[in-house]
């Protein structure tokens, strides 16, 4: 038995094998098994994506025994109607950096006041299980959105997602701190515990 995880970024592989990698069962990237499905994101939830992308992968495996996964996440702000939503990666643009889509989000919240500006980071994670089986889990992370970009850690929309309990945004909290908390860790604790009972993993 083994996972293959849809995802050729190494920061989410070392979360990933931290989370999983108790079951005792060896997790690989695509990349690491030489397999590269790009299908096109066009879902309307994050579950929706991350099925699309790991049922394009395991279509590419051609061992049994092993379990396909892949996840999908974004940030949601509430005063925004849940945008950038699905398409956080792609907000403003693929290749704009995100001090720029990050200074974008604090422009449309001006003059908002604290309460209103509730946000959160989802992120799905689907699984094909070896007898063709479906499975998703979802995480979220509450937050709010700052009036400026604070902390050089974590990525993408970290510095503008502020924790009101820890004072402090994700890209302020070392690594393993934030794994603790956050989206994908608690939608890859989930998938772990559906996993384990699924299989029947003592
Ligand atoms: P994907 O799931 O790799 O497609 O990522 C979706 C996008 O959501 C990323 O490119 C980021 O813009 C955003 N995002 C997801 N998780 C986080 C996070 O933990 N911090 C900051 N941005 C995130």
């Amino acid at each position: 038995m083994k996972i293959i995880f849809a995802t050729g970024n190494a920061g989410k592989m070392k979360e990933i094998r931290e989370i999983l990698g108790d079951m005792n069962i060896p997790v690989l990237s695509m990349k690491e098994v030489g397999i590269d499905a790009k299908p096109e994101e066009t879902g309307t939830t994050f579950e929706e994506n991350a099925i699309i992308k790991a049922k394009a992968t395991a279509e590419l495996v051609t061992e049994p025994d092993v379990i396909v996964m892949a996840d999908d996440s974004g940030l949601e702000v509430d005063y925004l109607n849940k945008e950038p939503g699905v398409y956080s990666a792609r907000y403003m643009g693929e290749d704009t950096p995100y001090s720029i889509k990050n200074q974008n989000i604090i422009d449309r919240l001006e003059g908002v006041e604290d309460e209103k500006r509730t946000a959160r980071f989802v992120a799905a994670i689907a699984a094909v299980l070896p007898g063709g089986e479906v499975v998703t889990t979802l995480g979220t992370i509450e937050g709010k959105i700052g009036y400026e970009e604070r902390g050089t850690n974590g990525f993408g929309y970290d510095p503008i997602f502020y924790l009101p309990d820890m004072s402090k945004s994700t890209a302020q909290l070392p690594p393993e701190e934030k794994n603790k908390i956050s989206h994908r860790g608690n939608a890859l604790r989930a998938m772990r515990q559906k996993i384990i009972e699924k299989l029947n993993i003592k």
